[in-house]
């Protein structure tokens, strides 16, 4: 009679890791409703580079929170690894959230006021804190985004383009195989917006599968992205 962790095959395809289907979300905004995300269907591979695209307002920052289960849909179905989140218990979405999904959103920032090691080590805190082999482990994301001279830097002295890349140091350090990302190029110029672009490729390489929202156009025409789903008015068009 538990319905927690029922498994529901993917229609749209079995490598499926990611998965929406016709969801809809409204916020209501005083007497009026707002729908950011109206009738979305969806379905991402495993080792997929996927980039929803589209202006300010066309509902991307919401359909990233509802694929990866931090935003829970009006109506309509969200899975992750096949797992409906729908109808979990908040605790279980939790629990498969941080086993699988990584975030770096623009509202989940780096902490100033600490360096960025300690920024990047943060994640483990939940388990306890920071083991030897985790400390290890940070410093190689940290060398890999060409960011180990800075680790003992406070994050306020570092360029826009080092905080973005050390964001995404920080979601890697609990090594979740789904990573979103929001606006991860935003406020960048060329060369820090191809690194972090470049990155992301190494990533879905690496296996994970990546989805970034964004409203920049170099990320989503870059010739290596698998997908590039354009948003408008809170549907793919
Ligand atoms: N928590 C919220 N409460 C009310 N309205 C929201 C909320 N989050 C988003 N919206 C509205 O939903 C629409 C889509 O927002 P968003 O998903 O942030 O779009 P994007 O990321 O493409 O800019 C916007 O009109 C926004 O104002
Ligand atoms: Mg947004």
């Amino acid at each position: 009679m538990s319905g927690d962790d029922e498994r529901t095959e993917s229609p749209e395809s079995t490598d499926e890791v990611l998965g929406v289907s016709e969801v809809f979300k409204r916020y209501r905004d005083g007497d009026a409703t707002v729908e950011a995300v109206a009738g979305v269907t969806l379905s991402l591979p495993r080792a997929s580079l996927n980039v929803l695209v589209g202006p300010s307002g066309a509902g991307k920052t919401t359909l990233l929170g509802m694929l990866g289960g931090l935003v829970l849909p009006t109506s309509g179905d969200a899975r992750i690894d096949g797992v409906s989140v729908v109808h979990l218990r908040d605790h279980h979405r939790t629990a498969l959230r941080r086993t699988k999904v990584g975030f770096a959103f623009q509202d989940l920032a780096l902490i100033q006021g600490m360096t960025l090691l300690e920024n990047v080590l943060l994640p483990l805190t939940p388990r306890g804190g920071a083991r030897k082999e985790d400390v290890t482990r940070a410093e190689a994301l940290l060398e890999r985004f060409g960011l180990l001279d800075k680790r003992d830097r406070r994050v306020e002295r570092l360029s826009g383009g080092e905080r973005q890349r050390g964001a995404i140091a920080r979601t890697l350090v609990l090594e979740p195989p789904i990573l979103l990302l929001d606006e991860p190029t935003a406020h960048l110029d060329s060369e820090n917006a191809a690194a972090i672009v470049d990155a992301l490729v190494e990533l879905r390489d690496d296996g994970k599968t990546v989805v970034a929202a964004t409203h920049d156009a170099r990320l989503a025409e870059d010739g290596r992205v698998d997908r590039s789903l354009t948003m408008r008015d809170g549907r793919l068009c």
